[in-house]
């Protein structure tokens, strides 16, 4: 067996890691869901968004932030002006965790082992992308890549200096947004979301 920090020889690329990453056994989350969804974006972009898990559609669609979320996210991001370019997207975790509810399919937290077993993946995109800034959308992803439970609020608005050379911010995930349901609050925290990721276009 791999140890957990082993990198099989055939991966020497991103593109390895995205035609090896269907066949993940590390947690149990490929059972149910249809496809691992691998990251997407330029080889070498600047700044690697990271969400939480794929939703619905990116798991039917096998690519990442191409729901309601994504939109929020696209359209925060064109609006502050950071190159779509220069973006790579991806989650913290490869495959759609849900819990069934008739025709439905409702979206479940991944635990705290099934987020480091996904480390592996994460860890593969940063080291091949090397981007400059990493932001982490929400709560499971600030605590993937800080490798502690993570305080949106207590660590938004400033940079993180990360070991590996990179800059991390932390932000709210785009779908909080999505369910606050007073116009007047969505749009405050959508302010603050803003003000995050104009650090981020500052910072790239
Ligand atoms: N939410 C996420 O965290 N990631 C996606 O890809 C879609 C929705």
């Amino acid at each position: 067996a791999l140890a957990e920090d082993e990198t099989p020889e055939e991966i020497k690329s991103l593109a390895d890691a995205r035609a090896a990453i269907d066949g993940c056994r590390r947690c149990p989350l490929y059972e149910h869901a249809t496809q691992a969804v691998f990251g997407e974006g330029p080889a070498h972009a600047e700044v690697m968004f990271v969400g939480e898990q794929p939703g619905d559609q990116e798991d039917l669609a096998g690519k990442p932030f191409i729901g309601p979320a994504g939109q929020v996210l696209d359209d925060v991001v064109e609006k502050v002006g950071i190159d779509r370019r220069r973006v790579y997207v991806t989650n913290a975790v490869k495959h759609f965790k849900f819990e069934p509810r008739g025709k439905r399919r409702i979206h479940q937290r991944p635990d705290a082992g099934e987020v480091a077993a996904c480390r592996f993946w994460l860890n593969l995109e940063i080291g091949f992308v090397k981007p400059k800034v990493i932001v982490a959308l929400g709560a499971t992803a600030a605590t993937s890549l800080l490798g502690k439970t993570a305080t949106i609020s207590k660590l938004r608005g400033a940079p993180i200096e990360m070991e590996d050379g990179t800059t991390l911010f932390v932000t709210n995930h785009p779908s909080y947004l999505l369910r606050i349901p007073d116009a007047e609050g969505r749009a405050r925290e959508r302010a603050k979301f803003e003000a995050d990721l104009v650090l981020v276009r500052d910072a790239a």
